[in-house]
């Protein structure tokens, strides 16, 4: 472990703290960064077959599914109207931010979940994804992607998306199972998709998979994730939010709020998906995240081992994502 322990003499009471420079080596879990090389050339999307996703009366063909500059929106009512960002986006390189994250800002594991951060996180985010300090701690899985768009678009752009996004109530999606045996999967893009009906062991990873391959692929805001996680993830993983793997000074409550859903500029990290929050920890871990405003998360991660890091995503995940809202307001 990384904490040191100093007792001070004639004294019974133990300072914890860290020493970065001692910090154990860390090996970067290549299960948690799912990738499977896109097919080169892509195909060319059909445009002729109308598609649809339950609940919404909307018909799409794959071509317009696949759409960034004027994105696929299947529920047009659940949301206030977008900005040109969020629906647009800003030629050649900043694709629409609903794109990947949906209209509704609920985002997807490969990307996150937008909806509720606040304004001045968010944009200061984006500004690490375009000046290199938040890259990923995967070479292959990166956040690529991100990189592009971040480039191609001005801060005004990304504020006026942070500002739309920060309004929207995130809602659970995620159903948490503690297992022994996962179903066995194969690797889809940026994310692990179920294939045959046998099983294998969990083996201490965590492994998130759309309940339907279709409907994610269609960017279906309502498709449930279900992510699997060793037995006794979800109680290791309270105690670790509640009373930190070092004490209070690390533990999640402590600074991101009772509830998790955030203090002011810290994020809310509640509901939101455990394989993403996951490699948020190995990101800071790993100081793949180096944006002028990740220090605290440091020493907490610094102090978590991978078991840990699965336990607490899993526990974090499985809560609600927003307070309920007041009946009087
Ligand atoms: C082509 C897909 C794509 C588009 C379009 C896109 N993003 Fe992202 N976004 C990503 C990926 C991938 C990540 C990184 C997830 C990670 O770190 O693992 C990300 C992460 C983020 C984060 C960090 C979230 C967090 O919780 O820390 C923010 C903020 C963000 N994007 C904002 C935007 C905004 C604003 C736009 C539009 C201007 C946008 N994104 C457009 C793919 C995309
Ligand atoms: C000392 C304060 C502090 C503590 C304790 C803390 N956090 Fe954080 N956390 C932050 C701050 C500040 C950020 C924003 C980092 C940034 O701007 O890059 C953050 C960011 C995060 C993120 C990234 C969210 C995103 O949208 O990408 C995750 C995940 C996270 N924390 C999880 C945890 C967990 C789990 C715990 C408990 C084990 C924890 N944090 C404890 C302060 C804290």
């Amino acid at each position: 472990m990384p904490r040191l322990t100093v007792a001070i003499a004639a004294c019974t009471v133990a300072i914890p703290f860290v020493l970065p420079a001692q910090r154990e080596p860390f090996a970067v879990p290549a299960w948690a960064f799912p990738f499977a090389a896109p097919l080169s050339p892509a195909p060319r999307p059909d445009s002729v077959l109308l598609h649809s996703v339950p609940g919404s009366s909307v018909r799409f063909t794959m071509k317009q599914v696949q759409n960034g500059f004027d994105i696929p929106d299947w529920f047009p009512r659940q949301h206030a109207p977008m900005p040109p960002s969020v629906q647009y986006g800003v030629r050649p390189d900043g694709r629409a931010c609903g794109y990947c994250h949906l209209p509704d800002g609920q985002g997807r594991p490969e990307n996150g979940t937008l909806a509720g951060l606040p304004v001045e996180y968010a944009v200061r985010q984006v500004r690490a994804f375009r000046d290199g300090t938040r890259v990923s701690a995967s070479p292959v899985a990166a956040t690529g992607p991100m990189h592009t768009v971040a480039k191609g678009v001005t801060d005004e752009q990304v504020r006026e998306a942070a500002v739309y996004y920060a309004r929207i109530r995130p809602t659970r999606r995620n159903v948490i199972r503690e297992v022994r045996q996962v179903p066995t999967t194969r690797i889809a893009g940026l994310l692990y998709a179920y294939d045959g009906n046998d099983t294998e062991p969990i083996a201490g990873r965590l492994i998130e998979v759309p309940e339907t391959l279709e409907r994610h692929d269609l960017r279906d805001p309502w498709v449930p994730y279900i992510t699997y996680v060793p037995e006794g993830s979800i109680p290791r993983g309270k105690r670790l939010a509640v009373r930190g793997p070092t004490g209070a000074a690390t533990a999640c409550t402590t600074c991101h709020g009772p509830r998790l859903l955030g203090v002011g500029d810290v994020p809310p990290i509640a509901g939101r998906s455990p394989s993403n929050m996951l490699r948020q920890l190995i990101n800071f871990r790993t100081r793949a995240r180096r944006d002028s405003t990740a220090l605290p998360m440091y020493a907490v991660s610094d102090a978590m081992s991978i078991d840990d890091m699965v336990a607490v995503s899993a526990y974090v995940g499985s809560l609600v994502p927003a307070a309920r809202r007041s009946p009087t307001r």
